[in-house]
């Protein structure tokens, strides 16, 4: 394709051509949340507690036309939001977005690369990358931009594409490009639909662009961005961590991690899941990865260290936390609602009562009190997403990594 100027001109151009993400604008804050998106969920999820602030930088890297940088700005109305992008036409839809939906403080805007983001002098407690880095021609370099710039006990969310899901995606990408050197992004769209128009039923990219892609694919603006990108590098969880190697920043988890449960894929046999389970974290990684090649992305957390571990061993520090009913669940306070996934949930009446209990003041040990619930309870609680919890004191006793 040429120089890494030359990359950037041509991703410039594409989503200049087709800003993404297509989502229509609408009046008022976005439906519902995305929990990756709250920073007190996210703090909770990468620490075990809560975090002590909420009045943070938020930087969101590759906003696009800013779907997220507006759930972020909704979701945390005490942070700071600065955005950027290299597509001053994503960035003029991101800006009415907001401007729309009414943010409760106003975001900052920059076209710019996220290479040159040390240029801002900022530091920042919590960056989201969503779709962004696999379209650099060198990913590592972005990465370690934004990681210059995430302030000590920072986190960082990212989000880049896994390889084996999207073969057949790379398969008709190269036979549009065969087919329209150009490069023209409409041409490239054109070419693209045509072939899917004609190729046989039941071809295998026919097949797998009804069955995965078809709904989002109908706007022009997803089948660019799928079809006809001019840069886009796949990963499998092997060249994803060297990835992550690149910098000093510390793997903190994937943020879909049911995906990563090996129980999901070898649950009926427990020989297999035993033998599977005493292999190293990265190799168990790997097997889903290789026994699952629907995987089609990867989105993990990554932090500056020190970040605090709080794993809640000791029952002396568990007793005197104060517990508070998981910000981003749906129908609470209802026993049926929607969890953190929007995946339906019941709860039993001993759970109902004890989460019914955590207002947000009392203590662990006081709660059991009031609901002669037992300490498991909390725990199982606190493991499923279902409260949250902040240690006594400022800091509690962590470990950190
Ligand atoms: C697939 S879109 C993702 C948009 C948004 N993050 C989302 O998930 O909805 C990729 C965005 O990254 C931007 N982008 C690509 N390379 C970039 C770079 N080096 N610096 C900043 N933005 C970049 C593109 O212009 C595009 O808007």
């Amino acid at each position: 394709m040429g120089t890494p100027e030359d990359i950037g001109r041509a991703v410039q151009r594409l989503y200049n051509t087709y800003p993404f993400p297509p989502d229509p604008l609408t009046d008022g804050p976005p439906p519902g949340y995305n929990w990756r998106w709250h920073w007190p969920a996210v703090h909770s999820f990468c620490t075990g507690a809560l975090p002590v602030r909420r009045d943070i930088h938020i930087l969101d890297a590759g906003c696009g036309t800013g779907v997220g940088t507006d759930y972020l700005a909704h979701l945390n109305p005490e942070a700071t939001i600065t955005a950027l992008d290299l597509s001053e036409q994503a960035l003029a839809v991101a800006q009415e977005r907001t401007r729309r939906s009414g943010v409760p403080r106003p975001v900052t805007f920059h076209h710019l690369s996220l290479l040159e983001v040390a240029s801002l002098g900022l530091t920042f407690d919590y960056i989201n990358c969503v779709g962004v880095l696999h379209h650099l021609p060198d990913p590592a370099a972005g990465l370690r931009a934004l990681a210059d710039c995430l302030a000590p006990g920072g986190l960082l969310h990212i989000f880049v594409y896994a390889a084996y899901g999207r073969w057949e995606i790379r398969l008709l990408q190269e036979a549009i490009r065969l087919l329209n050197p150009s490069a023209n992004p409409v041409q490239g769209v054109q070419t693209g639909r045509q072939l899917l128009a004609h190729l046989p039923r039941d071809n295998r990219l026919v097949q797998r662009e009804k069955q995965r892609w078809a709904m989002e694919n109908h706007w022009d603006a997803s089948f660019a961005d799928m079809y006809v990108h001019p840069q886009e590098v796949d990963y499998t969880v092997d060249s994803l961590f060297d990835l992550m190697s690149s910098t000093d920043l510390a793997f903190l988890g994937f943020s879909n991690p049911d995906h990563w449960q090996l129980e999901r894929l070898l649950g009926t046999d427990p020989d297999l899941l035993a033998a599977a389970q005493g292999l190293p974290l990265r190799q168990r990684y790997r097997l889903v990865d290789v026994l699952d090649p629907e995987t089609t992305h990867y989105e993990f957390f990554l932090g500056r260290p020190p970040v605090p571990q709080f794993t809640w061993d000791e029952d002396a520090d568990f007793l005197a936390a104060i517990p508070e009913v998981y910000p981003c669940l749906t129908g609470w306070p209802s026993p049926s609602l929607l969890d953190r996934d929007y995946r339906p949930l019941d709860l039993d009446a001993p759970s109902f009562q004890l989460l019914s209990a955590c207002d947000g003041r009392r203590t662990v040990a006081d709660v059991l009190h009031q609901t002669g619930a037992d300490l498991s309870l909390v725990r199982q609680l606190w493991q499923r997403y279902l409260l949250v919890l902040t240690p006594a004191g400022t800091s509690g006793r962590p470990a950190s990594v």
